[in-house]
């Protein structure tokens, strides 16, 4: 039978930073939730099955927003955790006995990605088992002790800042996660976890700029740019 893959997209977190009431994922941004771009990507891309996750409280209001939309792909709604790892996870256990061998797992608060990103990435799971995407650094960085001092320089060559999807052999990540849950390691991104647990080599792909997280509201000035910047190039290749 046919392995397939999958997508989780993140829905569940409260979006502190950007200090707003309506949570950034669904904050509206060109005239859609920032939520919708995802999900559309995905459902425009080669992947077979979606699972979002949001939280237990808005659980209805997504139930709306979904049926607002008419995605073709079969689309699992769950409940997130409180952290952003324990949401991960409860995306995968809705994976279990779902015949799944690729997963990619993603925040929905990064409306940019395309459906030519997500077709990359499960190109390239066929030869390797786990991949982030991200961009090299432009800014030099600085490594501080407590007191603000400047500790190391780390040659910027070497530093790439990390984004999402974050993809792997579905078996192996779940492993991972399993693991984790039980230990109660604190962790920031999906590779962390892999690399601890399976601790096989994780890959990088170059991704671009563009796939920006909104964190901050001058994020969602910039996403607004790069949409609308968009929307020109398709309608001039019309
Ligand atoms: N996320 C989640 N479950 C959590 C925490 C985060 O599903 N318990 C999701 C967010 O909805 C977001 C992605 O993980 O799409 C990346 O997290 P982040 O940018 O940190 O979002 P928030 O946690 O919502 O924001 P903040 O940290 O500012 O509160
Ligand atoms: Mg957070």
């Amino acid at each position: 039978m046919h392995k397939k893959s999958a997508a989780i997209i993140l829905a569940a977190g409260k979006g502190l930073r950007m200090g707003t009431d309506v949570p950034k994922q669904y904050m509206i941004l060109e005239g859609q939730p920032v939520i919708y771009y995802s999900l559309a990507a995905f459902d425009n891309s080669k992947i077979d099955e979606m699972v979002l996750v949001a939280a237990k409280e808005e659980m209805s209001y997504v139930k709306e927003l979904l049926a607002a939309y008419s995605f073709q792909k079969p689309l699992l709604l769950v409940a997130g955790g409180e952290e952003r790892y324990h949401s991960v996870y409860q995306g995968l256990l809705a994976l279990k006995d779902r015949n799944i061998k690729k997963v990619l797992i993603h925040d929905g608060a990064r409306p940019m990605l395309t459906e030519i990103m997500i077709n990359d990435i499960l190109g390239q799971l066929d030869d390797h088992p786990a991949w982030i995407v991200g961009v090299p650094v432009k800014d030099t960085i600085k490594v501080l002790n407590e007191q603000q001092e400047v500790m190391h320089t780390p040659n910027r060559e070497r530093l790439w800042q990390v984004q999402t999807p974050q993809s792997f052999e579905y078996a192996q990540i779940l492993k991972a996660y399993q693991q984790l849950i039980l230990d109660k390691r604190e962790v920031t991104d999906d590779s962390m976890v892999y690399e601890y647990y399976i601790q096989k080599p994780v890959k990088m792909l170059e991704s671009t700029y563009e796939n920006l997280k909104i964190t901050t509201p001058e994020d969602m000035l910039l996403a607004r740019e790069i949409l609308k910047n968009r929307q020109k190039k398709a309608e001039k290749e019309k």
